[in-house]
C-alpha cells in the first residue's frame, strides 16, 4: 500500500527524523522472528539485522538470534514499559520494550536499548580501586594497631626500666638526704679506698649492715672474696676455728687442719657483725689480726700472714663495755680507726620521707599493688613516731601497710607500728592497782622493781652505766637485781 496523503506522509517523515536522531538504539521486531527497521545508531552498534538484508554474517546472525531470544522472553513475560538490564558475551545493556500496531494488524515491538558496557567497567574499576583501596586501608589499619601496640610495649618496658633503675641505685645505696646521712655518705665513700679497719656503730635496724656492703663495694677490694660473720650466732669455740682455722688434733673431731676464714678470704674483706659479743679469748686473736696481719690456727703455734680488712659492727656501746672490763681497751682502739656512727632515724626525721618513697616503690612492685598516693594524715603519723626500730622498723611498716592497702593510697586501717618486745608498746604502762589482789606486797614491789629496770635499760638503750646513774644505784646492786629478775641489758639494747 502506497501511503499519498500528505497528513500521513508528514507525521511518516517526522517519526523517521525523530528516530535518526536520538542516541538509543531502537529496533523494531516483529513476532519475536524478524527485525523490521532499526535506527542509525543501532545499525552502528549491531550492524544491519533487518529483514532486508540478505547478506548478513554469521555474527550479525548471531546476534541477530540473540536479541530475538531477548524480545521473545520479555515479550512472554509481558514487560513492556520496564526497564531491564541484561548481558551477552561481554557486553552489558539495558532494554525497554513497546507495542506497536502495524498496518495489518499485526503485533510487532519497539525495543530501545542502551550499552552499559562501559558503564559497567568503569564501575567494575571503581570498585576494584574501591576493593584495593580498602586493602591498603585495612593494611594501613593494621600496620598502625601493629606499631601501637610496639609503642606501649615500649613504653612499658621503659616505665619498668625506669623503675628499675629509679629502684637499682637505691638498692644497695643509703636513702636519704638529711644533713647527717649526706655526711655519713661522704665520709663512706671517703673511707673506703683504704685498707683502714671500720667500727660502725648505731642503733639496731640503722643500716649497719648496708654501709658494710657500701664500704666493700668502693673498696678496692671489691672483686675480691667478702665474708659476713654473724658473731653471736655461733659459739665462741666454733667461732674461733671457723675464723682462724684448726690444726689436726687441735679438739675432738678435728681429724684434719682446716683452713679458716681469714685465710679463705686472704685479700679480701671480713665484715664482723655484732663483735660486741665475743668472748675476751676471740677478743685476744683478733688483736692479733689488727695488730701483726696474722692468725694462728686453733691447736697451732705458728703464725701465718693474712691479707684480710676487717669491717666490724656493733649496737652496743663498746666504751661502756670496756669501762665495764668486758671489752679489751687495745681491741677497741685497734678496731676504731675509723668510726662510722649512724644515728638513730628520730634524730634524722627528714629522711622519713624519702625512706617511705623508697619503700612504697619498692614493696608496690614486689607485690603488683599501684599505690600513688600517701595522705598527709598518714605521712604526719610516720613523722610523729619515735622509730624505736629504725629504717628496719620503717620498712616493715611500710612492707604491711602496700600488701594490705585495698586501693591506690595508703589508709589509717593499714598502719601499724612495730610492737616493742614484750608484747606492748613502748610507753604503755601498767596499772598496777588492778592487778595487786592477791599478791603480797614484796611481790608487788619486786613487779614494779622488775618493770622499772626494764623500762630504764630500754631507754638507755641496754646501757647499763648510764641506767645505774639515773636511777641512782650501786652497779653490783644492780647486777644483783637483774640477775635476780633474769634480765639482760643485751636485750634492751635495740
Ligand atoms: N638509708 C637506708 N636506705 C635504704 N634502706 C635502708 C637504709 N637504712 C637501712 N635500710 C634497710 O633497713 C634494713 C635494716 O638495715 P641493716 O640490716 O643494715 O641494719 P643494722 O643496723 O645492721 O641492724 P641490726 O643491728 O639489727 O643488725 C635493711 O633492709 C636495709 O636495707
Ligand atoms: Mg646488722
Amino acid at each position: 500500500m502506497k501511503v499519498t496523503d500528505p497528513n500521513c506522509l508528514r507525521l511518516i517523515s517526522n517519526q523517521k527524523n525523530l528516530l535518526n536522531a536520538i542516541p538509543e538504539m531502537v529496533l523494531l521486531v516483529k513476532n519475536a522472528q524478524s527485525v523490521e527497521y532499526m535506527n542509525p545508531s543501532a545499525i552502528s552498534f549491531f550492524g544491519n539485522l533487518c529483514s532486508s538484508n540478505t547478506k548478513m554474517k554469521p555474527n550479525e546472525k548471531k546476534l541477530l538470534g540473540i536479541i530475538l531470544n531477548i524480545v521473545d522472553t520479555a515479550h512472554a513475560n509481558k514487560s513492556f514499559g520496564e526497564t531491564i538490564a541484561t548481558s551477552y558475551e561481554n557486553t552489558h545493556i539495558e532494554y525497554t520494550l513497546a507495542p506497536f500496531e502495524g498496518y495489518k494488524g499485526d503485533k510487532l515491538q519497539w525495543f530501545f536499548i542502551r550499552d552499559l558496557t562501559d558503564n559497567k567497567n568503569q564501575l567494575e574499576e571503581l570498585s576494584l580501586f574501591h576493593n584495593s583501596i580498602e586493602t591498603i586501608l585495612a593494611h594501613k589499619i593494621s600496620e598502625l594497631k601493629e606499631s601501637e601496640r610496639m609503642r606501649k610495649s615500649l613504653t612499658n618496658e621503659l616505665n619498668s626500666l625506669k623503675e628499675h633503675l629509679q629502684e637499682q641505685p637505691s638498692e644497695g645505696n643509703m636513702v636519704g638526704s638529711s644533713r647527717a646521712l649526706t655526711e655519713l655518705r661522704d665520709m663512706v665513700f671517703q673511707v673506703a679506698k683504704s685498707d683502714a679497719t671500720i667500727l660502725i656503730t648505731g642503733e639496731s635496724g640503722t643500716g649497719k649492715e648496708l654501709v658494710a656492703n657500701l664500704l666493700r663495694e668502693s673498696s678496692n677490694r671489691n672483686d675480691k672474696p667478702f665474708l659476713k660473720i654473724n658473731c653471736n650466732t655461733i659459739s665462741d669455740s666454733l667461732l674461733e676455728s671457723d675464723l682462724f682455722g684448726h690444726e689436726r688434733g687441735a679438739f675432738t673431731g678435728a681429724d684434719s687442719k682446716r683452713k679458716g676464714k681469714f685465710e679463705v678470704v686472704d685479700g679480701g674483706t671480713i665484715f664482723l657483725d655484732e663483735i660486741g659479743d665475743i668472748s675476751p679469748r676471740m677478743q685476744a686473736a683478733l688483736l692479733r689480726v689488727l695488730q701483726d696481719g696474722e692468725i694462728i690456727r686453733v691447736g697451732g703455734n705458728i703464725p701465718i700472714k693474712i691479707d684480710v680488712r676487717v669491717i666490724a659492727a656493733t649496737n652496743r656501746d663498746l666504751t661502756v663495755m670496756v669501762q665495764e672490763g668486758s671489752f679489751r681497751l687495745d681491741l677497741f682502739y685497734r678496731l676504731n680507726i675509723i668510726n662510722i656512727s649512724i644515728p638513730p632515724l628520730r634524730e634524722r626525721k627528714e629522711d622519713i620521707i624519702d625512706l617511705t618513697t623508697h619503700f612504697i616503690r619498692k614493696y608496690r612492685q614486689a607485690f603488683k599493688k599501684d599505690i600513688s598516693f600517701l595522705p598527709q594524715s598518714i605521712l604526719d603519723k610516720l613523722l610523729m613516731h619515735n622509730w624505736p626500730g629504725n629504717v628496719r622498723e620503717l620498712q616493715n611498716v611500710i612492707q604491711r601497710a602496700v600488701l594490705m592497702a585495698k586501693n591506690n593510697a595508703i589508709t589509717e586501717n593499714e598502719l601499724f607500728f612495730d610492737m616493742q618486745p614484750g608484747g606492748h608498746e613502748d610507753n604503755s604502762k601498767k596499772n598496777y592497782l588492778d592487778q595487786i589482789d592477791g599478791k603480797s606486797l614484796k611481790t608487788i614491789i619486786a613487779e614494779i622493781e622488775k618493770d622499772v629496770i626494764e623500762f630504764s635499760l630500754k631507754k638507755n638503750r641496754g646501757k647499763v652505766a648510764e641506767t645505774v646513774e639515773q636511777l641512782e644505784i650501786g652497779k653490783t646492786a644492780f647486777y644483783d637485781k637483774m640477775k635476780r629478775y633474769n634480765i639482760s641489758p643485751k636485750d634492751h639494747s635495740y
